[in-house]
């Protein structure tokens, strides 16, 4: 296939079966954003960079600023140069060595907040980037958690799983800013009113109304403040998982179906396995997963990190427990949301 830049390869990302849950007869699939040239924001990046210079917010050679501590920074130090803007990078310390060499690389600045004040790292993130919007005259912030551009890149998304699959009875999707999953979501009930939507997320984010815990392992999912572009209003379900829970079943899903992902992928791959064991026969199910699991060789993918972080001795729940919305969860729990 040929492309004119790496920019037009953004999107069009495969679907794949798994054999997922109990075989019961349900369908489950997989879509594989990781597999856009660095993950799932690169879609977010083009759109939100793209109509930010037609609508003129972005002007021409203007610097991008951005928090982020992954695809998304990505995504932007991907598309921002090719278009004549330098992209600026605000991240914490735990951004991995693979990302931070590659953001540089790609000739991105990094800045790195050096302590998490109140509201984690995601609020002293958010004051060194209004320090920088006050130092680069005529810098554009795309605002990844409130911009409406965010969900929309997911309209195309939306369109290639209507056209690979037909018929979707149920989406599975992590959130952190919250775009992929409700942007995704409600492109597809336009044509699938009775989609239903379930989120996943990890214990220790405030996302779904659990105590924050900054110190969480997990990275993309779950977040310490609560994003604009998450829309509860189109969520049925939501599921948390712990660390151990979620960086075991991202060691499953490489083993089992040869899928080498990040964690969120992995997350969501445990919510497929359930669904895939309890659902009607015949229901399709679809998941999206985010990233590849190279830039976690360190934690997920070492026995070393599992050990220093004794991850083991968190529980592990073989199930879901049904829990009303105001439960605290410490493993592998399920809430069910009231939709208008
Ligand atoms: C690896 C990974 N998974 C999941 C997510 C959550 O996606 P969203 O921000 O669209 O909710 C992110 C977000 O940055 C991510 O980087």
């Amino acid at each position: 296939m040929l492309h004119s830049t790496v920019i037009d390869t953004i999107g069009h990302t495969p679907v794949v079966g798994l054999r997922a849950g109990d075989y019961t007869g349900v369908e489950v699939f997989a879509k594989l954003e990781m597999q856009n040239p660095f993950g799932m924001k690169d879609r977010v990046a083009r759109q939100m960079i793209l109509h930010a210079r037609k609508t003129g917010e972005l002007t021409d050679g203007a610097p991008v600023v951005e928090s982020s501590s992954g695809t998304m920074a990505l995504g932007l130090a991907l598309v921002g140069p090719p278009l004549g803007h330098e992209v600026h990078i605000v991240t914490d310390p735990r951004i991995d060595p693979l990302t931070l060499a590659k953001l540089r690389t790609l000739g991105a600045a990094v800045h790195i907040v050096d302590r998490m004040g109140e509201g984690g790292w995601q609020r002293a993130r958010l004051n060194r980037l209004d320090q920088l919007m006050r130092d680069l005259p005529g810098a554009y912030w795309p605002r990844q958690y409130s911009n409406p551009q965010n969900p929309a890149a997911y309209e195309g998304l939306a369109q290639e799983l209507l056209d690979d699959c037909g018929r979707i009875d149920v989406l599975v999707g992590a959130v952190g800013s919250g775009g992929s999953l409700c942007g995704t979501a409600r492109a597809l009930r336009e044509r699938l009113p009775g989609l239903r939507v379930v989120a996943v997320d990890c214990v220790g984010s405030m996302l779904f109304g659990q105590p924050d815990e900054p110190t969480r392992l997990q990275s993309g999912l779950g977040n310490s403040l609560f994003p604009a572009n998450l829309d509860l209003s189109v969520i049925d379900e939501v599921h948390w998982l712990n660390d151990h829970e979620a960086f075991e079943a991202t060691r499953r899903l490489a083993r089992e179906q040869m899928i080498f992902g990040g964690n969120s992928s992995g997350s969501v791959y445990q919510v497929l396995c359930h669904l895939g064991g309890c659902e009607p026969s015949g229901t399709r199910v679809v998941g999206i997963f985010p990233d590849r699991g190279d830039r976690y060789h360190a934690n997920i993918y070492s026995d070393g990190f599992w050990d220093q972080h004794r991850l083991a001795a968190l529980p592990r729940g073989e199930q879901p427990q049904l829990v009303s919305p105001d439960t605290p969860v410490r493993s592998w729990s399920r809430c069910l949301i009231s939709r208008p």
